[in-house]
């Protein structure tokens, strides 16, 4: 594809002139073969196949000397028949998993261009062919071919089965003995190895169980399998044994108990056998009692039932969701965007949370409903999170406590074993609770997943599983099944990974345990699931009513610690105010009558809530104007009459949350903006004080165009910035009209109607923020009000030199006017 595309895209160059309309279409596909890896780059395999993608580079090193023997499929990625046999190679890939130490499986492109002298060298000429490649090969090895090899997993494995039992020395050392055992050497077993487990297998002559479950355990320790046919008298008259195949466990002393399976076949074999006590993966360590776990981690264990479902995975992985991975993302734009949305509308939708948690949701979804702008900050979304409005019985839980989500150590396990489990609740919520789009929730999941889940290989593989699959969901059952069944292919690619956590060992699930139904043989012996008794256990263990509360934080609890926090935070938000303001007074206002004026006023102003100070009487008159058309107050904010003076401040933020049409950037009111704005704005207002004071009681139109709006133009021309200047029709304004178009726009909130100085500051900030985002220049806060302040001093200075100079001026010319 890579080489068809640029094929393409040099056939189109050279007509150019004549056909202006096909460079384009070329341009665009040359644009979509670099975004998307083409097919010959990729080819039919990729690492998560967990087949080795072979390239003149690694070739030599993964065929020659390997520990283990290795099959290579020779595939051109255009053949028809490769792209049709791939996914039989995958599911082989993922069934054999397991023998990896002892066989591994390899595939190469022939069809790329660099790849083509390796599959030359072995002389292939059709595809897809494959080799056999023996433990140690050398060099000049061509392999064995495999030939006229069958097109499904069981016949392909037996095949390879049979390459293994053949393999010449020297043997791969993983490879343990797969030839069938006698009375001889099962007499003596025990002297010469030191397991606790034999596993004997009984099988006729034709069955090759003995021989897969033998492989399937390989990198277990702590139990051995060996096959015994049916011939083996002696062995079979001992154990008493009828039915071929059967397992048994023989320990020494020559005790014997027989294998309990729900069916005789491998599946359940090695799943039995790899779940018996003290057999753990090679190199991992062994399991503690889980009564002992609770001196391996650093929170106390919380003991559970591994069948059940906890609300308290589920509400912690919300808090680390929106509280954690979300705020790596300051602003949320474009798609990210809107795949916040419609996952938050998702949980809203199917969610089967407390009413106090749901009450959470549906004001995040209803405020991001209203964010109809390009941006989101993380800042104010916090916010409503926070539930800052103080809404009655809206609460998200802080913090995490996870239960059947706990791991043995802090590395395992918690955040993406809850968003796994949340997904699934959902896609069932949307299953039981009737939802119309079949793909509605998977599709919140893929957006999710892929803009915000922190993990990124773990997004790509998943956005890859979406890809190749997700269209044919076509109900909300297939939803379900089609999530359990792309859960189960990553359990496989991670089972034995470091990240397992050797408590909770990755396995096809739901278990022949948990779900016996669930599972069956086809005709040939090999496991099938039983995919209608899958669909309703999924029903039943996900569903809203098996949800169990054990460890959920209590409600009220919740309530009264987010109530402190939040009044903690007002405190300091206040503290922080005054002396602000104080430290400018003291600078800006030497006589000593004043500051304590001031002072007074603050005080009141704290008591009583923010009464308006005599400048503000504009802007709270523009505010009561506006709040009359414009912003409609959010859906969870009660009315101002109804808020009692401790809470108005904090209904001042929502209400700026409320605004549309807003850069998101000025939506942002922390701690530190506010200091800087009142900094800011009290220098500016100090600055031109005595002027505007002295003015302000006068009409409210006399003050608009005032020194306030000329030192607004010198901040912008200040910074050198007008040869720049975009096409910005507010800027040729006057202040006043600006302020109205603004107010039509319903730009300001209610946020402005408390003082006219914030919302004076929050113009120049929008203006600033204008400029800052056209030149790209993280300029601090802190650095644009030291810019104005010096503007406005070196123009103070100006003015007086230009005074001075005009007397002496005029001076001078009096002088010479003089006789
Ligand atoms: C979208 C996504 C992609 C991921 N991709 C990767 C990756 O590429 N590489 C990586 O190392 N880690 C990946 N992870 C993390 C990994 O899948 C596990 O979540 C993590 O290792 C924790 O494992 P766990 O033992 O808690 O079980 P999990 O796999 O997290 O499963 C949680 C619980 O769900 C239940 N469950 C298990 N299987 C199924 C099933 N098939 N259907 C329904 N319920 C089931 C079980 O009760 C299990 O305890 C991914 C996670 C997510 C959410
Ligand atoms: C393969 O291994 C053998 C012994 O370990 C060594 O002598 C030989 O040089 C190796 N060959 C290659 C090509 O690495
Ligand atoms: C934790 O282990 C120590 C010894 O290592 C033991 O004294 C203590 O009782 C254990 N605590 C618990 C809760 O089991
Ligand atoms: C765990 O839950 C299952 C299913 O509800 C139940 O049958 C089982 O008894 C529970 N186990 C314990 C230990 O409570």
């Amino acid at each position: 594809m890579a080489r068809r595309c640029s094929r393409a895209t040099s056939r189109f160059t050279g007509n150019i002139e004549t056909h202006l309309r096909k460079l384009e279409t070329s341009a665009v596909l040359l644009c979509l073969c670099l975004l998307f890896p083409s097919p010959a780059e990729a080819g039919l395999y990729t690492a998560s196949d967990q087949i080795l993608v072979l390239t003149p580079e690694n070739v030599d090193s993964v065929l020659i000397n390997s520990t283990a023997a290795i099959v290579v499929e020779f595939y051109a990625s255009w053949c028809g028949h490769c792209i049709a046999f791939s996914p039989v190679y995958k599911r082989l890939a993922r069934d054999i998993k397991e023998w990896k130490p002892a066989v591994d499986l390899a595939a190469i492109d022939c069809a790329v261009e660099e790849n083509r002298k390796v599959c030359t060298g072995f002389g292939i000429r059709g595809y897809p062919s494959i080799k056999f490649f023996n433990a140690y090969s050398k060099g000049d090895s061509t392999g064995q071919d495999i030939k006229g090899f069958p097109r499904e997993v069981q016949g392909l494995r037996q095949r390879i089965i049979d390459k293994m039992e053949t393999h010449e020395e020297p043997w791969p050392p993983a490879c343990p003995p797969l030839e069938p055992t006698s009375q001889a050497e099962i007499d003596i077993f025990f002297e010469t190895n030191s397991v606790e487990h034999l596993a004997l297998i009984f099988e006729d002559s034709k069955s090759y169980i003995g021989r897969e479950v033998t492989l399937d355990l390989l990198q277990y320790e702590n139990v051995a399998v060996r096959r015994v046919q049916s011939t083996e008298e002696a062995l079979v008259a001992k154990l008493g044994v009828t039915e071929f195949p059967s397992c048994y466990l023989y320990y020494p002393g020559g005790n014997f108990t027989r294998l309990k399976v729900q069916i005789e076949a491998r599946a359940f074999y090695s799943y039995a056998l790899q779940r018996l006590p003290g057999v753990v993966r090679s190199g991992r360590p062994r399991p503690v009692p889980s009564d002992l776990l609770t001196n391996n981690t650093e929170e106390p264990w919380r003991p559970f039932n591994s069948s059940r479902v906890y609300m308290a995975d589920l509400e912690s992985t919300l808090h680390y969701s929106l509280r954690m991975e979300l705020a790596a993302h300051p602003v949320i734009k474009g798609e990210a965007l809107t795949s916040l949305k419609s996952y938050v509308s998702v949980l809203v939708k199917y969610f089967p949370g407390r009413p106090m948690v749901m009450n959470l949701l549906k004001s995040v979804d209803s405020w991001l409903k209203g964010q109809t702008g390009a941006e989101v900050s993380y800042t104010v979304l916090r916010e409503i999170l926070d539930n800052s409005a103080q809404v009655p019985d809206t609460a998200l839980p802080e913090g995490v406590r996870w239960v059947g989500c706990q791991g043995s150590k802090p590395h395992f396990r918690r955040y993406p074993c809850g968003v796994w489990t949340l997904f699934h609740v959902l896609t069932i919520q949307a299953k039981t609770s009737g939802g119309s789009e079949p793909q509605e929730v998977l599709g919140a999941m893929r957006g999710y997943v892929h803009n915000f889940f922190g993990c990124r290989p773990c997004a790509q593989h998943f956005d890859a599983m979406a890809q190749e699959s997700l269209t044919q969901v076509n109900s909300l059952s297939t939803a379900a099944l089609w999530l359990w069944s792309r859960h189960n292919r990553v359990n496989n690619r991670l089972a034995g990974a470091l990240s397992e956590d050797p408590h909770f060992p990755k396995i096809q699930w739901p278990s022949p345990d948990l779900c016996p139904a669930c599972h069956g043989v086809k005709k040939t012996g090999e496991h099938s699931w039983n995919l209608e008794q899958v669909l309703s256990f999924l029903l039943s263990y996900f569903s809203s009513n098996s949800l169990l509360t054990d460890y959920l934080q209590d409600e009220s609890q919740v309530l009264a610690k987010q109530r402190e926090r939040h009044e903690t935070q007002q405190l300091a938000l206040r503290r922080i105010e005054r002396k602000a303001r104080e430290a400018l007074d003291s600078i800006t206002q030497p006589p000593p009558s004043q500051p304590t004026q001031e002072e007074d006023e603050e005080e009141e102003e704290e008591e009583e809530g923010p009464e308006e100070e005599e400048e503000g009487a504009e802007g709270a008159a523009a505010a009561a104007e506006m709040g009359g058309k414009a912003s409609e107050p959010a859906p969870w904010a009660k009315p101002e009459a109804e808020v009692g003076r401790g809470r108005r401040q904090a209904q001042r933020k929502p209400s700026i949350v409320g605004m549309r049409l807003r850069d998101v950037q000025e939506d942002i009111v922390d701690l530190d903006s506010f200091v800087n704005q009142h900094y800011k704005a009290k220098a500016l207002r100090a600055a031109a004080s005595s002027r505007v004071k002295r003015r302000s009681l006068q009409r409210k139109e006399e003050q608009e165009p005032g020194p306030v709006f000329g030192l607004g133009m010198e901040l912008d021309v200040g910074l050198g910035m007008a040869g720049l200047q975009p096409v910005e029709p507010d800027l040729g304004l006057g202040m006043g009209q600006q302020r109205k178009r603004l107010q039509k726009r319903g730009l300001t909130g209610q946020y402005f109607g408390g003082s006219e100085e914030v919302e004076f500051s929050q113009q120049l900030y929008s203006h600033r923020g204008r400029w800052m985002s056209v030149l790209s220049i993280g300029f601090s806060k802190v650095d644009i009000s030291l810019c104005v302040i010096l503007y406005f001093l070196s123009c103070m200075c100006l003015l007086a030199m230009y005074l001075y100079f005009k007397n002496r001026l005029r001076l001078r010319r009096a002088k010479v006017a003089l006789p």
